[in-house]
Parts: C-alpha cells; structure tokens; sequence
C-alpha cells in the first residue's frame, strides 16, 4: 500500500524525536497504521544544526508554509509552537490545500481550534492534536473515544509540568521559587518563555482544549479564569504540609447548572491537594488528568507532560490514526455544529480543595 507521506515543521527536540520514533519502530508502526509513515519533506530554523538524527534524506524547505503546498505531502506535522505566526500560517494552508494536520501546539489550538476545525471540516481533512495535552498521556483519545458515552461531571488535573516540577520540588527540599524555575528551565520542559507556565498560560490552553473534547463545546481559551504559582512561597508549602496537603496547580473544567441554563466553568489556580488524592502523589514534570463521567466514574490518566518521546509518542499515534484513513472529527461535534456553553460569572466560587 501507498506510504503515508508527511512534512515536518519544527525540529527542535520534539521534531528530532518524531523522526527518531518513526525510524526507530518504522515496522511496528507499518504493520499497525497498515501502511508505512515515511517523512518526505522537512523545515526548521537551521538547516545545519546537529540534531543527532538524519536530516540529509529528507527534502528541504527554507519557507515552512511551501511545506502545505507539496504535491508528494499527504499530512503537515506542526512542531513550530506559537499561536499565531508562521504556525499558524503554516496550519492554514495545510488543511486549505486539504492535507492533515498533526500540531503539538497547544497555543494555537486553545486560540484558533475552532476556525481550524471549521477548515479540517471543509477540506475532510485530518486535524489532531493529542500532543498538545499531557505530552505522552493519551488523553485527548481517552475522552474522545474512551469516555464517549458518560456524561463527565468534571476534568481536572496537573497540566504543566514545569508547575509541579516547582512545587513538588520546593516541598521535598524546601528550595526557593527562583532556584527551582531555573532547574527546569535547564532540563527543558519549562517554555521559551517562561511566564507562560508560572502564570498558569500554558495549563489554561490545556485546559481549554480538555474542557471541548470533554464537554462538546467550542474551545473558549478566553473564558479561563487563570492564577499561577508566582505567589506561592515555601512557607505556604510548609503550612499546607503541617494539615496534610500539598500545593498543586489544578486546571479544571466543569458545568455548572443556572437558571440561565448550563454555564461552563473552567479555571487554573494552585490548588491544596489533600494527601490520598492521587493527584497528590504526582511529583515532578509528570501530569494527570482526572475525569469523572456518569457511568465510568474517576479515571486517572498519568504520565510525561514533555520531553520529546512521550511528545513524539502522541504525534506518531496521530499519524497511525491517519494512515488508516481514521479522519474523524477534531473535537467531539462537528465544527459546524459547535457551541459553546456561556461562562461562568467570574469569581463566584471559593477555592476548591481536594
Ligand atoms: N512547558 C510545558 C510544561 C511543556 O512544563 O508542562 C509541555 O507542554
């Protein structure tokens, strides 16, 4: 059978990884997509960096957008980062020129999902993104597919790992704030910039995306209401411990019933975590998602939130999904159909423990 021709955009440590994965199990996967997934075409920044696998073999494409308007490319791997920009351009042509769309890129997903899925739609085109939640975690096929049929009463979770990277780390040694961002930045799960993660940005797009596939709504990214740990002190960690909790930075979305009708609330905020709560235990980089549904009660979903192969891991599945011609819908309901619960009036719960 034909081979599943892609293009990748971005080879940073994610790209690098994707690359490695598809050379690495290239037979495993042929036998489970029933096809094999060969990369044709590729762009990035520097062409000659050392990115330890090899690049020579592939096509090369200095402008990123002439990627989408390849005859020899059946899907266009985004692994640029951004929201808008050259991503974005990037994720337009793509799925105008009617090839999939396979996007790590959380950001762009929280702020355009919507306008990208009415595209995928019209062209009948693949767009996925399991890599933009919870790295290697598969959570977005967890709710899509696994929780289809419940009614979820909520999603919430550990969405940033450079968060729980922080705190987890300042209970167990009692570090400063600084010291420990500056560890995860040099162990690379932190964001280019990393305000994103301290203030809570990046486990808003995450929660965001979650809070679709898991409620049947537009992405509503704008709606989040979002504090992140910046005013999280070791003392704060100290006192939480001495009353049997730990401090975790908690995304979570709900629906919340009015007189108006059903509002969906979706926020971001350290939250205290009881000890027991199995989001508890999550120390490190790692998230965890949990979801309640009506029929299959809590379910935990665990694993790297980063790193390139758990990223690569949930990019390649994507492709997988592809190649057998598994197109399916980006969100639950069809982009045309979309819509999206109002929000909720801001700041009218108290904080929430678990
Ligand atoms: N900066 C993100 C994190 C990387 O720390 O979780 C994965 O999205």
């Amino acid at each position: 059978t034909a081979p599943l021709r892609i293009a990748i955009a971005g080879l940073g440590t994610v790209g690098a990884g994707v690359i490695r994965l598809l050379d690495t199990n290239a037979q495993l996967i042929a036998m489970r997509a029933g096809r094999p997934i060969e990369v044709v075409a590729v762009s990035a920044r520097d062409r000659g960096k050392d990115r330890g696998v090899d690049i020579a073999r592939f096509a090369w494409e200095d402008d990123m957008t002439a990627l989408a308007r390849r005859d020899d490319v059946d899907v266009v791997v985004e692994l640029v980062g951004g929201s808008d920009g050259p991503a974005l351009a990037l994720s337009r042509a793509s799925l105008g020129a009617g090839k999939g769309l396979v996007t790590a890129n959380k950001a762009m997903i929280a702020h355009h999902g919507l306008e990208l899925a009415k595209l995928a739609e019209a062209a009948n085109a693949a767009l996925k993104f399991e890599a933009a939640v919870g790295g290697g975690i598969p959570v977005i096929k967890g709710l899509r597919e696994g929780t289809s049929a419940n009614a979820l009463t909520k999603v919430y979770g550990i969405l940033n790992g450079t968060c729980n990277y922080i705190l987890s780390t300042m209970e167990r040694t009692g570090a400063d704030f600084a010291d420990v961002l500056a560890e995860a930045q040099r162990l690379g799960f932190a964001e280019a910039d990393p305000a994103f993660d301290i203030e809570g940005v990046d486990a808003a797009h995450k929660l965001a995306i979650l809070a679709a596939i898991g409620f049947g709504t537009q992405v509503d990214f704008a709606n989040v209401r979002v504090s992140g740990i910046t005013e999280v002190r070791s003392a704060d960690i100290a006192q939480a411990a001495a009353l049997g909790f730990v401090i975790r930075l908690i995304g979570e979305a709900d629906v919340e019933d009015t007189p108006e009708g059903p509002r969906l609330l979706q926020r971001v905020r350290p939250c205290l975590v009881a000890r027991g709560h199995p989001l508890s235990a999550v120390e490190g980089a790692t998230n965890a998602v949990v979801a309640e549904g009506n029929f299959s009660g809590r379910l935990l979903f665990q694993g790297a939130g980063a790193g390139d192969g758990p990223t690569a891991s949930a990019v390649a599945a994507d492709l997988i999904d592809i190649a057998r011609d598994e197109v399916g819908a980006p969100f639950s309901i069809p982009g045309d159909h979309l819509s999206a619960l109002p929000p909720a009036e801001p700041g009218h719960r108290p904080a929430r423990t678990y």
